[in-house]
């Protein structure tokens, strides 16, 4: 597991965004998994100026979401389908087929989550997985307990999660219940992961990530074991370790 301290979030970003851009000059056609949330906003707006500055191309690109809402409809402007098309997929060159998110509309969600493995299978695995972390240690929306080795799945979503991500919408009675997410297994197949983090909220839940014992009660944990784990984050996110010897700029 490589950790890397930057200054800030703007930094991180501009990194996170190098590294993906690299793996796609690489591997044209590589498969790239993908987050929503606020942190990677950076890194998708990085991305796009890379696209139209540098002409990094997307055409042969294919992506997975992390993750979804269940029961928010895909023009729902807190749907992650929204939020991908407004900040990312609408200013860069990629197929509209080869973007990838759960359907939370789906009539029969099991058969979807389903799907949406094999699709994975499919497409030959995911080569570079960007990931957030929740402020209890949840990845994609693998909420504390759930089990490392899952895949695919819908999730009840805790009352911190809701809380937390009760900023974006009207009320906490809007928050949806359920989504949709890749497992922790799922992740953990990827062939490269970056977990990337930011900000006070983020400290206690990098600490145990980085220093704590590997347990389903902090899901982003299990990255520890993954063979090419990137964990990058700002000074104040890496505030709380103990074992971090230099801070990188
Ligand atoms: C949601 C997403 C996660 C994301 C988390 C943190 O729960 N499902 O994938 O990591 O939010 O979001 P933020 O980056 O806004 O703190």
């Amino acid at each position: 597991m490589l950790l890397i301290i930057r200054k800030d979030h703007r930094s991180i970003c501009l990194y996170a965004a190098q590294q993906i851009a690299a793996e796609i000059r690489q591997k044209p056609h590589c498969v790239l998994g993908l987050a929503t949330g606020s942190t990677p906003l950076g890194v998708y707006r990085e991305l796009i100026r890379i696209h139209k500055k540098e002409g990094l191309d997307f055409s042969q690109v294919q992506t997975f979401n992390l993750d979804e809402y269940v029961n928010l409809p895909k023009d729902h402007n807190q749907s992650y389908y929204y939020f991908m098309k407004k900040y990312f997929f609408d200013h860069i060159n990629i197929h509209p087929f080869s973007i990838h998110i759960p359907d939370g509309m789906a009539e029969d969600i099991e058969t979807e989550c389903l799907r949406y493995e094999e699709q994975i299978l499919e497409a030959g695995g995911i080569d570079l997985q960007l990931l957030g972390i929740g402020s209890n240690g949840h990845i994609a929306f693998n909420e504390p307990f759930s089990s490392l080795g899952s895949r695919t799945r819908i999730k009840t979503l805790t009352e911190k999660t809701r809380r937390d991500n009760a900023r974006y919408f009207a009320s906490m009675k809007d928050v949806p219940k359920y989504a949709i997410t890749m497992g922790v297994g799922t992740i953990m197949d990827s062939r490269k992961l970056i977990l990337m983090a930011t900000g006070q909220r983020k400290a206690s839940a990098i600490k145990t990530t980085v220093e704590g014992p590997i347990t389903a009660r902090v899901p982003a944990t299990i990255v520890q074991i993954h063979p090419y784990a990137t964990i990058l984050i700002d000074r104040v996110a890496a505030s709380k370790l103990t074992q971090a010897l230099k801070i990188a700029e």
